[in-house]
């Protein structure tokens, strides 16, 4: 695939992210921090849809680990968590002087707009950054794959999987000092399980709808940028 050609993007970042070393919350200068990074996007004239994940409030998995709280409550928590980072990012985003709108899976009108995808597109024609919360709206969804559900509803060119580490690598590079970083490498190799880039449900969906992934760190200063519009710094594309 080529990167040049890319126009409508989805950025896919977790809450985690935002959390800091707290480990928890929303720490205000790493959203600041991405709230740049995505402006520096918008500069350059890409249509933005966000996702983010919500595991810096809560993770349906582990809240229901105790018995107390059934999966299906807590995956509903961690969806209006998800919620919580959307309207941050979003208000950190309209301090920067971008547009924004939040979509949520889950009715909360009075908090946001509903999820309305051909509404959510001409959003984006006029140059809005649509973020959507709520992840699918479903419980045992993964917000990796609510992140390629609207990546691939949106008509998106390109899902980016924003981490913390430069892409993908054949072996653990904590552990083995001459781990290779894969430039590319397909959808049957992002699913196995020393690679695992995203959970196989959002892999299959990609793979079925042909929609390439980009891996890259987000957390390097311009990095973001300098891929998508120069093609330069290190990345794995899934395609
Ligand atoms: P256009 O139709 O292109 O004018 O889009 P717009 O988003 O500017 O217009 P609209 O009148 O739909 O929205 C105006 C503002 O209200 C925006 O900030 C929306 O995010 C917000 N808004 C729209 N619908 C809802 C909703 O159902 N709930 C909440 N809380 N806000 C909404």
């Amino acid at each position: 695939m080529e990167i040049k050609n890319v126009k409508r993007v989805l950025v896919k970042f977790s809450g985690e992210a935002l959390a800091g070393d707290a480990g928890s919350g929303i720490d205000l200068e790493i959203l600041k921090f991405v709230a740049n990074e995505i402006r520096q996007l918008a500069n350059a004239n890409f249509e933005i849809g966000i996702v983010i994940g919500g595991g810096n409030i809560i993770r349906g998995v582990s809240a229901a680990e105790g018995g107390i709280i059934r999966r299906t409550s807590g995956d509903y928590m961690g969806m209006l968590g998800t919620v919580i980072n959307a309207i941050a990012l979003q208000e950190a985003l309209e301090y920067l002087g971008l547009d924004v709108r939040v979509q949520s899976a889950i009715d909360i009108t009075e908090v946001c707009e509903k999820y309305i995808y051909r509404k959510a597109i001409r959003h984006l024609e006029k140059n809005r950054i649509v973020v959507f919360g709520a992840g699918t709206g479903n419980p045992f969804f993964t917000t990796d794959t609510a992140a390629t559900l609207r990546a691939v509803e949106i008509g998106a060119d390109l899902i980016i999987k924003a981490t913390k580490v430069d892409g993908v690598y054949d072996k653990d590079p904590n552990k083995f000092s001459d781990a290779k970083l894969l430039k590319t490498l397909n959808y049957d190799e992002a699913l196995r399980d020393h690679i695992r880039v995203m959970d196989d449900t959002a892999i299959a969906l990609a793979k079925d709808n042909k929609l390439p992934i980009l891996v890259c760190n987000m957390f390097k200063e311009g990095n973001l940028n300098a891929i998508l519009t120069e093609c330069s710094g290190e990345y794995s594309i899934v395609s």
